[in-house]
């Protein structure tokens, strides 16, 4: 239990990128075991202490409906790149905290983050939801229909930025969403953030997953990080130096799940 909830913290949001490593000898077990040097804890103190915040705080409160599709992809191959529970936990509050109707969301895979989201916003809300892999979200499709939210989703089978620039062809658009959430590819981060942020209004969100990238953003150099990590490791440091940087944002860079970055649209 604790090992699957701790590959579902480090590694979501590596996913189509993933790079393939068959033949440097390394099952995914074993790259879980040594990609980063934190434990199942993630990035807390201890296995303890996450166990203490999963089974306190987030279980308790976690709706039937997303415990149930946790349950159904436990045993997908890449179950790890859902949304840990604790990371979705925080990111119901900020759409509540934010009345957010109007979201979109990059990086969909089964959708938890996306029933979640379903879930929170209200009844007239909407969510365009982009990811190149239609089939992964129709694993998780019945459990959008079973929680009655499906009329709120509009699922785009696109890679990320197309589907934005077109967005971004029609005016309304413009400063139109609430939130958006950002968990798919690497190399795009910096292009994703234009264009969110014309499409988020003043005081919407912007939340980037994976942002402290298991650990390995304080390696000093390319060689040190596993090859697991290595394919996005420049992008996320380049990413997390831009924003640290950007006047156009307020930002909070959280230590939950993979690191996750917070940006609220200034002007
Ligand atoms: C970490 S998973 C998303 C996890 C999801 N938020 C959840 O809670 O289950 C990343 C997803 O990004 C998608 N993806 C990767 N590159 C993409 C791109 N360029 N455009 C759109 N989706 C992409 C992958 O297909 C994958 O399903």
């Amino acid at each position: 239990m604790i090992f699957l909830l701790y590959c579902c913290k480090m590694y979501s949001g590596i996913c189509l990128d993933f790079p393939d490593l068959s033949g440097t000898g390394f099952s995914e077990m074993e790259h879980t075991a040594k990609v980063v040097s934190h434990g199942p804890s993630g990035l807390l103190q201890s296995d303890e202490l996450y166990d203490y915040v999963l089974t306190t705080s987030v279980y308790p409160r976690e709706a039937e409906i997303l415990k149930e599709l946790r349950d159904a992809i436990a045993n997908h191959p890449q179950s790890y790149m859902a949304t840990a529970p604790d990371g979705g936990q925080f990111m119901a509050l900020l759409l509540k905290l934010l009345n957010a109707k109007k979201t979109i969301e990059v990086g969909v895979f089964t959708g938890y983050s996306l029933l979640l989201t379903a879930l929170t916003i209200p009844h007239d809300g909407k969510i365009i939801a982009i990811d190149v892999d239609r089939e992964a979200y129709e694993i998780g499709l019945p459990f959008i229909k079973k929680a009655n939210v499906e009329h709120k989703v509009n699922f785009v089978e696109s890679q990320g930025l197309p589907v934005l620039d077109k967005l971004l062809e029609n005016q309304e658009n413009e400063s139109s969403f609430d939130f958006a959430f950002v968990d798919a590819d690497r190399a795009n981060l910096k292009n994703y953030h234009e264009r969110l942020l014309r499409l988020v209004r003043v005081g919407g969100v912007i939340m980037y997953d994976n942002t402290l990238w298991g650990g390995t953003v304080t390696l000093a150099d390319l060689s040190a990080v596993h090859p697991m990590r290595q394919f996005a490791w420049k992008d996320t440091i380049e990413f997390n130096k831009m924003i640290a940087g950007d006047p156009r944002v307020d930002i909070s860079q959280v230590a939950l799940g993979d690191g996750m970055t917070i940006c609220r649209r200034i002007c």
